[in-house]
Order: C-alpha cells, then structure tokens, then sequence
C-alpha cells in the first residue's frame, strides 16, 4: 500500500541521515518521494477536504499527512519551523515563498507544482510559505512529511498586521475515507 511505501522511505531516511540542517540534506529523500509518487495511483473519486495523518513516527522524527485541498482555496502565510517535504499526487498547487527581510515578511517567488513536483524547505533557511489552488479542475490531493517539532494542533501564520501568530488548526480527517484510495503502479 502507498502509504507505507511513504512512510517506509521517509523512515529509512531518517534512520540513515543526521536531521537536516541545510534544505540540500533533504534532496535524497526528495528525489526518493519523487519515486514514490510515479509509482502511486490515486482512485477517480473525491474525498472529503481535510488534512489526513497517515503516521507520527513514535520517536516525534517526522509525521506524514495527506492533504486534500478544495478548488479556489489560499492558505495564509505560515511556516512550520521544522523541515518539510511535500509531493502532489493529483491537480497542482500555487506555492508562494517568503522571506524576512528588514524585519517584515517579503514574497520572493511563486511556482507551480503540478503531479509528480516534489518541494522541500529546511530553516534556517526561510520557510514561510502558503498554498493556493485552481478554482476548477481535479481535486487536489498531495503528501506531506514534516520533521521534528511539527505541532499537529497549532500552527504560525502572519496576521493582517504582518505580524507571526499562532492558530489553531482544524480537526485531522477521519481515515477511513482513505480506504482504497491510493494505490501501486
Ligand atoms: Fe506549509
């Protein structure tokens, strides 16, 4: 099964490879989810919107979460302060990055990640980042792999006044929606 071919690869690399500090320590594991994801189907159906946790690692190394997005959504800027690697599976995702520079918060670059785009991020280096997605099209389904630290109930994101604080996440969908939903290829 997908997910534990995910979870699999991310485990074994982390068991291999000292914690990431720079965002090129991440481009194994990068390249090895890259496999992953062209070797997984994903069923013609719609799930419902949510973020999934596929698995916590019990030592709190890393998580795996499965998102399902709906069409026309923008996230907040917000950074994780902990590694992140994030592969799509289905539709595409606008990703826009941020910096802090002189003390504010600065977008820097926006880019498509399509089927099968993998992105990392890595502090120090900057990670504040948001998502968006088309209006119409496919509904969009991507993994997700966060490292140590990863609060699965509270989040940072930056207020109106550009300013950091912390918000309180939405509740984890129910995984039996996921049954039968990836599969191999
Ligand atoms: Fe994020």
């Amino acid at each position: 099964m997908s997910t534990e071919r995910y979870v699999a690869t991310v485990r074994a690399h982390v068991a291999a490879h000292a914690s990431p500090a720079r965002l090129d320590d991440l481009f194994p594991l990068a390249q090895a989810l890259a496999e992953v994801t062209e070797h997984t189907s994903v069923a013609p159906r719609e799930v419902p919107y949510a973020r999934y946790l596929l698995h916590a690692d019990p030592e709190g190394r890393f998580n795996v979460q499965l998102d399902v997005f709906s069409r026309g959504y923008t996230g907040g800027v917000h950074a994780h302060g902990t590694w992140g690697i994030f592969t799509v599976l289905r539709g595409g995702l606008w990703v826009d990055d941020y910096e802090e520079r002189e003390g504010r918060v600065r977008a820097t670059r926006r880019t498509w990640a399509g089927v099968g785009a993998v992105q990392a991020f890595c502090p120090p280096m900057s990670d504040w980042h948001r998502v968006s997605t088309r209006e119409g099209g496919e509904q969009v389904v991507s993994v997700h792999v966060y490292g140590p630290g990863f609060d699965l109930d509270t989040g940072v994101a930056l207020g109106v006044d550009g300013l950091p604080r912390s918000y309180r996440r939405g509740p984890l969908g129910d995984l039996r929606a996921l049954d039968g939903f990836l599969g191999e290829r």
